[in-house]
C-alpha cells in the first residue's frame, strides 16, 4: 500500500504540472458520452473480462475491466416479481465477485465478499425481483480488492420497473430522455493508464472523459450514480436552474422534490427531472459544485500533497456538457405532481435498536487501516450481529469520525429515522441502501430483514468508500430463521446419471425431500469451474460449457449443511 501511495504521488506531481499546461488546450473539447447497452429479459449472461479502450483521445489504450464490453457493463432492464437468472462468467485473471447493490435477495446469491468466484468459473445466482421500480446496480466486491476491481472500470446499472411507475407520465426512453449517468474520477498516468488511488485527477462520465450529450428540448430524467471510489459530487446546473428529484436508492418518492443542488455520496443513486423545453439550441453544464464542500467530506477535503492529492479537490467542475437539440415525437413536458405512496415503517414498529459506532483508529500492528466500525475491522470469520427474520430493527450509527462515511447495507432498503435528531429532508425520506453519516454525527434509520434468512452467508455493511471498505471498515450479520430447525442428520446421498454425461448431469435423491443448498463443481485439480447457489435441478445442471475430463461435483446440503462429493466424467 505505502509504496504504492509513494509511486502515486510522484506521477500525481507530473500529472498535476501537465494538466495545468495543457487545461486551455482541453477545456473546449468534448466527447460524446458514452451510453451502456441494455439487457432485458429474464436470463442475462456477464462476461467479466480484462480488455482496454480508447479512454483518452490520443495516445495508448488504457488497460480496463469490461462486462460484456470494454469497461463497465450493461445495463439489465428487469421487471418487479420475475425471476432472473444471471450466469456471471469470470474472465479476469483474478478471483472476483458481483454484487447486486440496493437488491432484496437470499444472502448466498448477493455477490458479496463471501460468494468468490474464481478466475475461469461461472456463477449462476438467481432470484425473485421483489425491488420497487429504480435505479440499482452492481459491481465487484472482492475483499481488499473493490477499489482495484472498480478502479478498472467493472459495474453496470440494474433498472427495476414496475406497475406503479410504468403508469407514470415520466421519461421513460432509454439513451433519449432516460440517461443513466455513472460518475467517477480516475488518476491517467502518462502511458494513459487507470491508478489506483482514491481521488482521480479526471472527472468521467459514464467512463468517458469531459462528456457531451444532446438532449431533446422537453423533460429529460438522468438516473445518476456515484460509482465512484471515494468522492461525493454536489451536483446542480451551470444556470442555477432547479431540478425535481423523482427517486431515490431504493425507488420513487412520494412526489417530486424541487432543489437546486443535491450532494450525491459513494453508492448513492438519484433520479432527476430537468425542463430543458425553453433550452433549443443552448447549451448548459451538469457539474459538481465541490468548492463549497466541508473538509470532512470527500472531495472537499483538501491536501497540498501526500496520497490524498488531487487536481478536482475542492473544485467546481463540469460532470456533463448539455446540448439541448429538438424534442422527440411524444415528449413529457410536464413534471408530475405525485408520484407514488411511499410506505415509510415507523419508529415504533422496531423491535431492537443496534447501536453502532464509526470511529477514526490506529490500530496497534495495523497499518493503512483509518477508520472503523464497532472498534474493529472487518473479519471473515467474525459475524458481527444475529438477526431474527422479519425483525425491524433501528440502526443507530454515531460517529466520532473526523470524516464523513456513505454507510450502506445490503439486504433491505432503509428509512433514514433522523441525522443527529432531525428527520431528513424530503429529497432522502423515500427508500435508501446508503445513508451519508457527517463527521461526529448520529444516524437512525430502520429497515425491516425479511424473507430471507441463511445461516451459512452473511450480508455486508459498510462504508461505501472504496479504501475504507477494503481497509475493513466493514462488518456483517447472518439472518437467521428460528423457526427451521434441523429436522434430519441424514447425509444428502444422491446418485448421478449420466456418467459420463455431455450436455446434462442429472442428480436422483435417495431422500426425496433433499433440498440442496449451494453445489460446486470442481475440476480435477479442485478448482471451482461451476458455481450453482441453491440450484433449480428439475432440468438437471447445464454442463455444456465444461471441456472433457474429471469433475467432481461437491453438494451442500440445505438442512444439514453436510458436503458429499461425487465424481463425474464429461465427455
Ligand atoms: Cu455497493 Cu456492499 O456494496
Ligand atoms: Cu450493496
Ligand atoms: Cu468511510
Amino acid at each position: 500500500m505505502r509504496d504504492m501511495f509513494t509511486n502515486n504521488l510522484l506521477k500525481k506531481g507530473v500529472v498535476v504540472f501537465l494538466m495545468l499546461l495543457t487545461s486551455n488546450l482541453f477545456s473546449q473539447t468534448y466527447n460524446n458520452l458514452w451510453i451502456p447497452d441494455t439487457l432485458s429479459g429474464t436470463t442475462f449472461n456477464l462476461n467479466i473480462k480484462d480488455t482496454f479502450a480508447q479512454i483518452v483521445n490520443t495516445g495508448n489504450q488504457t488497460i480496463t475491466g469490461g462486462i460484456n464490453g470494454k469497461f463497465w457493463g450493461p445495463t439489465m432492464f428487469i421487471n418487479k416479481g420475475d425471476v432472473v437468472h444471471m450466469n456471471v462468467k469470470n474472465n479476469l485473471n483474478d478471483s472476483t465477485t458481483v454484487h447486486w447493490h440496493g437488491m432484496h435477495l437470499p444472502a448466498v446469491m448477493d455477490g458479496g465478499p463471501h460468494q468468490i468466484i474464481p478466475p475461469g468459473t461461472l456463477w449462476q445466482p438467481y432470484w425473485e425481483v421483489k425491488n420497487d421500480a429504480g435505479t440499482y446496480w452492481y459491481h465487484p466486491h472482492l475483499h481488499e480488492m473493490s477499489e482495484e476491481q472498480m478502479t478498472k472500470g467493472l459495474g453496470g446499472f440494474m433498472i427495476v420497473r414496475d406497475e406503479v411507475e410504468s403508469k407514470l407520465a415520466l421519461p421513460r426512453t432509454y439513451g433519449v430522455d432516460d440517461i443513466p449517468l455513472v460518475l467517477s474520477d480516475r488518476d491517467i498516468s502518462s502511458t494513459n493508464q487507470f491508478v489506483v488511488v482514491p481521488y482521480g485527477d479526471s472527472m468521467m462520465t459514464n467512463m468517458t472523459l469531459r462528456a457531451q450529450y444532446t438532449v431533446p428540448a422537453q423533460v429529460v430524467r438522468f438516473r445518476i450514480l456515484n460509482g465512484g471510489l471515494e468522492r461525493s459530487y454536489n451536483l446542480g446546473f451551470s444556470d442555477g436552474r432547479s431540478f425535481q428529484v423523482i427517486a431515490s436508492d431504493g425507488g420513487l418518492l412520494t412526489a417530486p422534490v424541487t432543489v437546486t443542488k443535491y450532494l450525491l455520496h459513494l453508492g448513492e443513486r438519484i433520479e432527476i427531472l430537468v425542463d430543458c423545453s425553453n433550452d433549443l439550441g443552448k447549451s448548459i453544464d451538469l457539474k459538481a459544485y465541490n468548492s463549497t464542500l466541508a473538509q470532512n467530506v470527500a472531495g472537499g477535503d483538501f491536501f497540498p500533497n501526500g496520497p490524498f492529492v488531487n487536481y478536482l479537490a475542492r473544485k467546481d467542475f463540469n460532470v456533463l456538457h448539455i446540448n439541448v437539440g429538438a424534442k422527440t415525437s411524444n415528449p413529457i413536458l410536464n413534471v408530475p405532481t405525485f408520484l407514488r405512496t411511499v410506505n415509510t415503517i415507523p419508529a415504533a414498529n422496531a423491535n431492537i435498536t443496534r447501536a453502532l459506532t464509526i470511529s477514526d483508529t490506529n490500530i496497534v500492528g495495523v497499518t493503512g487501516a483509518a477508520f472503523v466500525i464497532n472498534h474493529k475491522l472487518f473479519d471473515y470469520n467474525y459475524n458481527n450481529y444475529d438477526v431474527p427474520l422479519n425483525n425491524t430493527e433501528i440502526w443507530q450509527i454515531t460517529s466520532t469520525s473526523n470524516f464523513g462515511h456513505p454507510f450502506h447495507i445490503h439486504d433491505v432498503e432503509f428509512n433514514i429515522l433522523s441525522v443527529d435528531g432531525v428527520a431528513p429532508v424530503a429529497a432522502q425520506a423515500g427508500f435508501k441502501d446508503v445513508v451519508f453519516v457527517p463527521s461526529k454525527s448520529t444516524v437512525k434509520f430502520i429497515a425491516k430483514f425479511d424473507n430471507y434468512a441463511d445461516a451459512l452467508h452473511p450480508f455486508m455493511y459498510h462504508c461505501h468508500i472504496a479504501l475504507h471498505e477494503d481497509e475493513g471498515m466493514m462488518g456483517q450479520f447472518i439472518v437467521t430463521d428460528k423457526t427451521s430447525g434441523i429436522k434430519s442428520t441424514d447425509k444428502s446421498d444422491f446418485s448421478l446419471y449420466p456418467n459420463p454425461a455431455n450436455e446434462k448431469l442429472y442428480i436422483s435423491f435417495n431422500n426425496q425431500d433433499t433440498k440442496v443448498y449451494y453445489i460446486s463443481i470442481l475440476n480435477i485439480v479442485g478448482k471451482a469451474v461451476l458455481m450453482l447457489p441453491r440450484p433449480e435441478l428439475g432440468n438437471g445442471i447445464d454442463i455444456s460449457s465444461l471441456s472433457a475430463g474429471t469433475y467432481f461435483i461437491q453438494l451442500t446440503d440445505d438442512k444439514t449443511k453436510y458436503v458429499t462429493v461425487k465424481k463425474f466424467i464429461k465427455e
